[in-house]
């Protein structure tokens, strides 16, 4: 199997750093992506890191992530509170999906509580702020039998 793995970001996500740092934090997607770097080569494991504002880009790389990565990490942003078309992308491209979120979905506005993302994910972890995605690549290994 591929040791390569896709951790996908949606809307918004881009500005973390500036944007609503009393939930997200102060670091930047930036930031996020140099502590990803640092764990995949502690586990590895080859990473790419991409973000669109974008469903449609989102479901294409979803879509493309088929023989290409053995998991993928998705923090769909506000798209996880409302997207079908992304749920049905995980459900047709057969690449495990770890759903992760910055913040506690499940302590903020009802709708957030609504993840179309987490009937079709392995499973999700939200709430730990930017340590969450080190947490979301040691669960996709352990779940694909290569953990560290
Ligand atoms: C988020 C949570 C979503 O509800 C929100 O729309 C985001 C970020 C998170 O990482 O906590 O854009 O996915």
């Amino acid at each position: 199997m591929t040791r390569a793995i896709l951790i996908l970001n949606g809307p918004n996500l881009n500005l973390l750093g500036t944007r609503q740092p009393e939930i997200y934090g102060p670091t930047t997607l930036a930031d996020i992506e140099a502590l990803c770097a640092d764990k995949a080569k502690a586990l590895n494991v080859s990473l790419d890191f991409q973000q669109s504002n974008h469903e449609g880009a989102l479901i294409d790389a979803i879509h493309e992530a088929r023989g290409k990565y053995a998991g993928i990490i998705l923090n769909a942003g506000a798209f996880t509170h409302t997207s079908v078309a992304l749920m049905d992308a995980i459900s047709s491209a057969m690449v495990p999906v770890v759903e992760l979120h910055l913040s506690n979905i499940h302590a903020r506005e009802e709708f957030r509580k609504t993840s179309f993302i987490a009937p079709v994910a392995i499973g999700q972890i939200c709430g730990f702020g930017a340590a969450g995605y080190p947490l979301a690549m040691d669960a996709l290994l352990s779940y694909l039998g290569e953990g560290s």
